[in-house]
């Protein structure tokens, strides 16, 4: 059966000692939360510390971000490899602000996730349609070419690693969230989708996470529909107390 995810994605925020501050919340709350993978994806500069912290935690660590290039002459660049070394199991590939502001089309997305899965971390692919794709009716078309141009190269043993979450990018930072009904018909989509791609078992044991503006107040009624298997939490993840019922709200 597929897994419960409540990851949280920091972004570009808190200097070191906050970073580890809220770590430190997050896990003495971790033990009332069961059943629930939690992932968190800190900048990347701090997984390697996280790791030790998290010494005897089941809390796992991501990167945002991943290279396309598996080494060498890439200045700034962060390889898979070197994520997976410092002790991160997943990585967030395709995020809409990457998509956006670094200009990463499906085609270099679909090498992260190659790189990632080379080195045995398991994608968090990141999908969504822009405010004018959906009111233009076009938002099942563009999650659709980003699944096939993104991801639909993987083999069916490959696409079990990884993890798809549906974040349209106008519910992103914004306030504004997807209602639980257009969330639930989206990841049916997404489902049905892979269903057709791969198969019935493919399609049942991917976990689909839910993202933009989840948040304390909206996780539950989002959780509660039978495709959504958790979320990608951004603003609310950075306050231990928030994540921690978001991560109730099964
Ligand atoms: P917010 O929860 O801040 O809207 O961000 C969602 C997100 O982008 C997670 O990856």
């Amino acid at each position: 059966m597929r897994k419960k995810i409540v990851a949280g994605n920091w972004k570009m925020n808190l200097q070191l000692n906050e970073a580890k501050q809220l770590l430190q919340e997050i896990k003495v709350l971790e033990k009332n939360v069961s059943d629930v993978k939690l992932i968190i994806n800190p900048p990347a500069l701090y997984i390697s510390l996280f790791r030790e912290l998290l010494e005897n935690s089941v809390i796992a660590l991501g990167a945002q971000n991943c290279s396309e290039h598996v080494s060498g002459a890439y200045t700034g660049e962060i390889a898979a490899q070197m994520i997976k070394s410092c002790g991160a199991t997943y990585v967030i590939v395709g995020h809409s602000e990457r998509r956006t502001y670094y200009h990463e089309t499906n085609a270099i997305i679909a090498e992260k996730i190659n790189r990632a899965l080379a080195s045995d971390l398991s994608p968090i692919f990141c999908c969504g349609e822009l405010l004018s794709e959906r009111e233009e009716n076009n938002h099942f078309n563009v999650v659709e070419q980003q699944l096939k141009e993104g991801l639909f190269h993987l083999n069916e043993n490959e696409i079990k690693n990884v993890v798809i979450a549906y974040e349209p990018v106008w519910a992103i930072g914004t306030g504004v969230t997807a209602t639980a009904e257009q969330a639930q018909e989206m990841h049916a989509f997404i489902r049905k989708v892979l269903k057709e791609f791969y198969n019935e078992a493919v399609a049942q044991n991917c976990s689909i996470l839910y993202g933009g503006s989840c948040n304390a107040s909206n996780a539950k009624e989002l959780f509660a529909n039978p495709d959504i298997d958790g979320g990608l939490i951004g603003g609310a993840s950075l306050k231990a107390a928030d994540f921690l019922v978001i991560a109730q709200s099964f």
